[in-house]
């Protein structure tokens, strides 16, 4: 990983976080958005509306930033509650975007073991993730982090039990 990049945890006692996330994503060409969120196009109105709605609270929201606070990487673990025989559960549904310029650094692989370890400390039960089969970079993240896949008519349905891959650690709250 680059030197200069750090992992936070994003929270509400910090103003600034939507507008940061806004330039994060700001910063994706349109191809990349229209991975990152499972649409045909993304305007610029779907951002500023999805990142308005982010609940940096109950979400996990993870970023490797540079020490201008620029968001370079980001991991957001949406949680639900579904109701199963045995009881609730709390999901999340995962999602990565990392900055052109820092792809293939294996930041999103680390995001993604650290959004594990976060979402674990949260009391998250099973992470779910959805790509199109043809996003190779995708799939080898959740190959190289232990998901278990599934792929049907071009898209790739991933999920992961945490408590078989978490670990103990922290992640800085800031
Ligand atoms: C998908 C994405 C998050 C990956 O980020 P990244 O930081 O570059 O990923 P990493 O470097 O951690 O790992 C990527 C892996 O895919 C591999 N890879 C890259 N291109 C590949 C290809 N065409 N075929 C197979 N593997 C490929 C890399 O070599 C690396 O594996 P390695 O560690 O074994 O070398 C990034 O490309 C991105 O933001 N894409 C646009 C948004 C998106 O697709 N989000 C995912 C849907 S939620």
């Amino acid at each position: 990983m680059p030197t200069d990049l750090y992992l936070i945890r994003l929270s509400s006692h910090q103003g600034d976080s939507h507008a940061r996330v806004l330039a994060h994503l700001r910063q994706l060409s349109d191809d990349d958005l229209a991975l990152r969120f499972g649409l045909a196009r993304v305007k610029d109105e779907t951002l500023v509306s999805y990142v308005r709605g982010l609940n940096f609270d109950r979400d996990v929201v993870l970023a490797l930033q540079d020490p201008s606070s620029n968001i370079a990487a980001l991991a957001h673990a949406a949680r639900y509650e579904v109701q199963l025989a045995t009881g609730r559960e709390a999901r999340a549904e995962v999602s990565f975007s990392v900055v052109p310029a820092h792809r293939g650094c294996g930041l999103a692989q680390l995001l993604m073991r650290a959004i594990i370890e976060a979402a674990a400390e949260a009391g998250i039960d099973r992470l779910c993730a959805q790509c199109v089969s043809a996003n190779r970079p995708m799939r080898t993240v959740f190959a190289h982090t232990g998901w278990s896949v599934e792929v049907d008519s071009g898209e790739v349905v991933a999920a992961l039990t945490v408590r078989d891959h978490a670990r103990a650690s922290h992640v800085q709250t800031i």
